[in-house]
């Protein structure tokens, strides 16, 4: 190119371009520009927060939504100087503004987000862990989590012990002298078992080098705030009730230790598990409605297991909320809302207890939870396939046991389904 021609194009490239369109431009630019309060934690609830964590005005049109920033690198200013991103596997605008809303539920400076759940755990094991090291882990758990340990991990020489977190005795015996991690689930999919997070923390801790990691993709950080109860790492897959509505796949992980999320930044970037810039888009406009989605979901869930309790042709509830719940104490010690999440069995066995779940026409027959829309599931055929029907049987994973996710429908809508499914598969007397 003639040298004027490319002076002229990197001046074009440097200035910003013109606002098309727009005769009150330079009036605009005259007048004082309103103060962006860019809130603080200390200041503000999360509810709060989660709207406005990435309040800063995007620099060309003022655009109220954090722009997606769907670019793969980053242009060096001159060699070297950048404006702190190089390369979207490493690092990305609209990411990072996700997991400052994260952070910002977290109740922490930094969360990290992950292209999946699974990628967040994955990473997490292989930041922690080298081969030789032992891992706890509940006996019920999500099905991909086992899965894991059992067909991945295991064969890198990492250690791990199923063990029922419920019971922090049991917990207690099974650590080893090379135990690096606990890692817990509660409530537990699909039966809902909770583990006591602030006892299973003291007892990480009374060891040396042992973390507390908690998938507490259940309840996420407004209902349950593990590491306020005492957690070094909580992880969610954000694909559930962090998104809502069933748009992306991802995940986080938060800690308010700054030396592991420097090992996590590093072991993300060189297996690439970081989350997608307009997936990250998308969970950051989900996210904004959690605190309100999750209001509706308890109150929704609740309402649900007990009439499903009531029920005739329903043989158990489990519902941390619910009188008969085994562990509703402990919900009530460390949860704020008892959660869109229930199972329930049938009075019936897993040939109508599946029927019923074909009979459905609101509820659908789906995986995943946490979203707007009611999901049902089976878990011995969807997401606890991979156990034997043994170990299933053991656990109350049994083959009629339906698991519910509830979304913001109008319950009696719900329960007007459930009535004419029983209907269908009992007959119109029940
Ligand atoms: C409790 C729990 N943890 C982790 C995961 C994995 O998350 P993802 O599907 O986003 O990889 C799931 C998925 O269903 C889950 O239910």
């Amino acid at each position: 190119m003639h040298c004027a021609a490319e002076a002229h194009m990197v001046a074009l490239l440097k200035s910003d371009p013109a606002p098309q369109n727009n005769s009150d431009i330079s009036a605009n630019t005259m007048r004082l520009r309103k103060e962006v309060i860019v809130p603080d934690q200390k200041d503000f609830q999360p509810s709060t927060l989660v709207i406005h964590s990435n309040r800063v005005y995007e620099n060309q049109s003022n655009s109220i939504l954090f722009p997606i920033h769907q670019t793969a690198t980053y242009i060096h200013e001159s060699v070297g100087v950048t404006k702190g991103y190089g390369y979207s596997r490493g690092a990305n605008p609209t990411v990072n503004a996700l997991e400052q809303a994260i952070a910002a539920v977290e109740g922490t400076e930094t969360a990290l987000c992950f292209r999946s759940g699974m990628a967040a755990i994955s990473t997490l094991c292989l930041a922690l862990l080298k081969a030789g090291d032992h891992v706890v882990l509940p006996d019920v758990l999500y099905g991909g989590t086992s899965r894991l340990f059992h067909q991945v991990l295991g064969n890198f020489r990492i250690e791990y012990s199923f063990v029922d977190t419920a019971d922090v005795d049991a917990v207690e015996q099974s650590l080893q002298p090379n135990t690096r991690l606990i890692f817990i689930e509660t409530p537990a999919n699909p039966t809902m078992k909770l583990a006591d997070v602030k006892a299973l923390a003291d007892l990480a801790h009374s060891r040396e080098s042992i973390l507390l990691a908690v998938d507490n993709t259940f309840l996420t950080p407004l209902l349950q705030n593990c590491l306020d109860l005492g957690a070094d790492i909580s992880m969610l897959s954000t694909t559930k009730y962090i998104d809502g509505h069933n748009a992306t796949i991802g995940g986080s992980l938060a800690t308010h230790n700054a030396t592991l999320v420097e090992r996590l930044r590093l072991v993300r970037k060189t297996l690439g598990t970081i989350q997608a810039p307009f997936d990250s888009w998308l969970a950051l406009q989900g996210i904004k409605t959690l605190p309100a989605r999750l209001a509706m979901h308890c109150a929704h869930a609740g309402e649900i297991a007990v009439w499903l309790e009531n029920h005739p042709k329903v043989a158990r509830v489990y519902y941390p909320g619910l009188d008969s719940f085994p562990q509703k104490a402990l919900a009530e010690k460390q949860q704020k809302g008892f959660g869109g999440m229930l199972a329930f069995e049938l009075d019936a066995d897993t040939e109508d207890s599946l029927r019923f779940i074909d009979a459905l026409k609101l509820a659908t027959c789906a995986e995943s939870l946490g979203s707007v829309e009611t999901l049902i599931t089976n878990p011995a055929t969807a997401s606890h396939c991979d156990l034997t029907p043994e170990v299933r049987a053991r656990l109350g994973i049994t083959d009629r046991l339906i698991r519910l996710s509830v979304g913001l429908e109008a319950p009696k809508d719900l329960i007007a389904d459930f009535e004419q499914a029983f209907a269908v598969v009992f007959g119109v007397e029940v």
